[in-house]
């Protein structure tokens, strides 16, 4: 559908963008501290973080679907080609890690030897991935995969955030207020 041409993007995408990043930053959060020996309720920890991690999953293939079907706002004209390449990249970065990472984990427990059944909320039960049998070796293996994604988002997370604070404070070109469209004047918004 053609979209009306304006310099922020929709509110789907903005609620998408923010829901998203908070769920990930948690779950990268909750996702160290729950594999240290000495957190308290650290297995309870365990099945809230598989349980926002699928929605992570869910929400990132929906955002996906729009993003590819809905055009963003132009970039500010007066960004420098390499400002745009880098942009793109970390963008397609991100995607590819938003719906990688938690298939990396959800293969990762299918891959368990362990007898532990996983409820999504306590309630839905999640199936194991097809085609991964259980395995030591293919756990570890993906446990580790997992682990490289997560610390993959945080590096993306560092560049992504720090070229957003150099767009609002160095070049002052209005980037911020195209995904939160408070910091714009009224009659931008
Ligand atoms: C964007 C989504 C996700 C992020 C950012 C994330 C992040 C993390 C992080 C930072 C860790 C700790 C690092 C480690 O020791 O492995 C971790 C561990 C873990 N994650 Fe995730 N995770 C996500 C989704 C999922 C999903 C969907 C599942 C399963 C359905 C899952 C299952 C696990 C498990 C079982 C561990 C513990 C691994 C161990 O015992 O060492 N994660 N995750
Ligand atoms: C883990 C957390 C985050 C993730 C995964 C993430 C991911 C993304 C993605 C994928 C886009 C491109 C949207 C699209 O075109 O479809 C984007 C745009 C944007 N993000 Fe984030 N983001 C995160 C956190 C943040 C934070 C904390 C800020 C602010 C300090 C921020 C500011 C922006 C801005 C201003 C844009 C639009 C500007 C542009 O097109 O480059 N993001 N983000």
């Amino acid at each position: 559908m053609a979209q009306a041409p304006t310099d922020r993007y929709s509110k789907i995408a903005i609620a998408l963008h923010w829901t998203i990043a908070l769920l990930i930053l948690s779950l990268v959060v909750f996702g160290f501290l729950m594999t240290q020996d000495w957190m308290p309720q650290r297995f309870k920890i365990y099945q809230w973080h598989k349980s926002f991690g699928i929605v992570v999953l869910l929400l990132s293939g929906f955002r996906l679907v729009w993003r590819l079907t809905h055009k963003p706002p132009p970039l500010p004209g007066d960004m420098k080609g390499w400002e745009v390449w880098a942009a793109k990249v970390t963008h397609i970065g991100f995607y590819a890690l938003m719906i990688g990472v938690p298939l990396l984990g959800w293969a990762m427990v299918s891959a368990s030897t362990l007898p532990i059944e996983n409820k999504l909320f306590y309630l839905i039960p999640l199936p194991d991935l097809p085609g991964i049998s259980a395995s030591e070796a293919a756990e570890d293996r993906l446990k580790g995969l997992h682990e490289i994604g997560a610390k993959l988002i945080l590096l993306l997370f560092v560049l992504h955030v720090g070229g957003a604070l150099k767009h609002h404070f160095v070049a002052k070109d209005g980037t911020l207020g195209r995904m939160i469209p408070r910091l714009r004047p009224k009659e931008r918004q």
